[in-house]
């Protein structure tokens, strides 16, 4: 499959995802598009498969993985659900969202997945290719977001092709994602903590609970919490009112730049921009980039947590 060190990309569909289910049962990595970002996937009960996504990422071992699952029974046979992890599952799954349970100790999962940790973070995916690839490679899924440790997240499956020369098997491509941000993380405790900021807000969440989510405490829990995550090649400058001497500026709203997040403002379309406008400003000609002050409402929360562990090097 892998011509002149080019990995094989598909058109989602039929013979894509047949083939993904082929690489995933031999223990290889799919390249898959969720509604969040493009996750790089291995079965979740092969050890070996699953190392190998350590290795294509070049992520630290003791990151833990997040396994995708087809039905809220196959999370149910994994880990522990309380009352709270069941509502918010009946909420908001299949979607965006991540839920941190204590691991099931009869759970057929590579303890690799959840780098020895006695919880294990799950998410149904909404988006039909990812679940297409679960149901006929017929197993849980582990998939971290398809970038090289510390980078930008996929939103495309060019910016996968564009960041990996081997060791994925196949790319599946089905076009731009719908909410540009990784899952919200949620551990439902108690005590309720929001791990990770994301598309399912925290008042969402409160009005399921009708508890707010503490911050994540001092420990790092989640690296998607590490000060410097999701880092452009740059030096990012926040709160952006104008491009200075070569800088690359992605504008939001008023402030329009060399891509834009949302010209009008909005911050779900902003989201689902993001990452695309930061590989475009890492890829252009530009010393620096600078970004455009984002409201931090709603989703505009994940946005400036996003751009924040991007300025960090
Ligand atoms: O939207 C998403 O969540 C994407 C798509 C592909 O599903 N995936 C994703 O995976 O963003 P990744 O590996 O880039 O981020 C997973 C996050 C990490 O910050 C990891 O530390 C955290 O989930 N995580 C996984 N298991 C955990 C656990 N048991 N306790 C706390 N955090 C955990
Ligand atoms: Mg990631």
């Amino acid at each position: 499959p892998n011509r002149q060190g080019a990995i094989e990309t598909l058109r989602y569909g039929a013979r894509a995802i047949a083939r993904g289910a082929e690489v995933i049962r031999a223990g290889g990595l799919v390249a898959v598009p969720t509604e969040t970002v493009y996750g790089l996937a291995a079965d979740a009960t092969d050890a070996r498969a699953v190392a190998r996504i350590y290795a294509a990422k070049g992520r630290p071992s003791f990151n833990p993985l997040i396994v995708h699952v087809r039905s809220l029974d196959e999370a149910r046979s994994l880990a522990v659900f309380g009352e709270a992890a069941l509502a918010l599952a009946e909420a908001f799954w299949p979607g965006p969202l991540t839920l941190v349970l204590p691991r099931r100790s009869d759970a057929p999962i590579a303890s690799l997945v959840t780098a020895g940790l006695d919880t294990i973070a799950l998410r149904m995916p909404a988006h039909p290719a990812m679940r297409d690839l679960i149901m006929a490679a017929d197993r849980p899924l582990a998939a971290p977001s398809a970038n090289p440790s510390g980078g930008i997240s996929p939103t495309r499956a060019e910016h996968v092709a564009s960041r990996f020369r081997e060791g994925l098997g196949l790319i599946i491509d089905a076009g731009a994602t719908d909410a540009g941000l990784e899952s919200t993380i949620v551990a439902p405790g108690p005590p309720l903590r929001l791990l990770r900021p994301g598309p399912v807000t925290a008042e969402q969440v409160q009005a399921v609970l009708g508890a707010v989510p503490g911050e994540a405490g001092a420990r790092i829990e989640a690296p998607g919490q590490l000060a410097s995550h999701y880092a452009p090649d740059k030096p990012l400058r926040l709160d952006a009112t104008g491009a200075r001497e070569g800088e690359y500026l992605i504008g939001f709203g008023d402030v329009a730049g060399d891509a834009q997040l949302s010209a009008g403002g909005d911050l779900v379309e902003a989201a689902a921009r993001l990452f695309d406008c930061l590989h475009r400003a890492d890829a252009a000609g530009s010393r620096a980039i600078a970004v455009a002050p984002v409201p931090a409402v709603g989703i505009g929360v994940a946005i400036n947590d996003r751009l924040r562990r991007a300025a960090t090097r």
